[in-house]
């Protein structure tokens, strides 16, 4: 479905945040990414929907290298690939299923998207993935009244409106709550097991990985040096992945 050959990426020329990355995604599955802080896992999930070019390697998706693609084509494959991120990035002042309907903006003309002109089947739409994510009573509610969990929850919605193959999420759970957090997790596995939809998540958070995953792959120092299936997680393999890299400055290990 997804799979990444030999990725590399320097941002300055020089030093490579990304060295040789490779790993493959299934469909149905939640695979998460851990790793010490400045590892690369933003990078990775940053290179993938191309929002940065990355210098060398493969990005297959559904088995056309995303890296090859021109802008409209692009553009296309990118409304299959949703994101999720960490400080939700909505609309604050727009409503819950404004936010939601801005999903499918890809998948419009210029003129229509910028007049935010929708169809009524959008808007039902839009609405019945508030209520899937549990927040029919919000759609009518500004983004920036509602809760951290609640807004993570319609950055969901708003990424199942592109219809996605690979919803891709980083650090979903970072600023929120232990409830909010399994509420947003129990969805985004709900998503790979019943909506086989593949889920890749960067996280921080071993146990959640542990509750959640079936895969893992870890990166530090811009490598991969786990890639597994979650049971595979000993301890001895979350110390190898977060142990610092002599040559990582400013990389951080994590505590548990
Ligand atoms: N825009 C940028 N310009 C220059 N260097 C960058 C940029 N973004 C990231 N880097 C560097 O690339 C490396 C990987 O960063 P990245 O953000 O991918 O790490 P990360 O694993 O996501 O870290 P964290 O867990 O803290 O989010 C780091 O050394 C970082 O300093
Ligand atoms: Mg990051």
């Amino acid at each position: 479905m997804l799979t990444v050959k030999h990725l590399a990426k320097s941002y300055d020329g020089e030093k490579k945040s990304l060295t040789d990355v490779s790993f493959s995604v299934q469909p149905g599955e939640v695979t998460v990414i851990i790793g010490p802080s400045g590892a690369g896992k933003t990078t990775i999930l940053r290179s993938i929907n191309q929002l940065i070019r990355d210098d060398d390697g493969e990005i297959l998706f559904d088995n056309t290298d995303i890296r090859q693609l021109n802008r409209a084509q692009l553009r296309q494959a990118r409304c299959r690939i949703g994101m999720i991120f960490q400080n939700y990035n909505l609309i604050e002042p727009l409503t819950a299923i404004e936010n939601v309907l801005h999903g499918c903006l890809g998948t419009k003309s210029n003129l229509a998207g910028i007049f935010s002109i929708y169809r009524n089947r959008e808007k039902e739409e839009a609405l019945k993935l508030l209520e899937k994510v549990g927040l029919a009573e919000f759609a009518y509610q500004q983004c920036r009244n509602l809760s951290g969990g609640q807004k993570q929850r319609v950055g969901i919605a708003r990424a199942l409106m592109q219809q996605p193959k690979i919803i891709l999420c980083d650090e979903p759970i970072a600023s929120l709550d232990p409830k909010s957090t399994i509420t947003v997790m129990d969805i985004l596995r709900d998503l790979a097991t019943n909506d086989g939809i593949s889920v890749l998540i960067n996280l921080h958070q071993v146990d959640i990985a542990r509750s959640y995953a079936d895969h893992v792959i870890g990166i530090n120092n811009g490598q991969v040096v786990f890639d597994d299936r979650i049971q595979a997680l000993s301890d001895t393999a979350i110390a190898s992945i977060y142990q610092k890299d002599a040559n990582s400055e400013g990389s951080v290990v994590h505590e548990f």
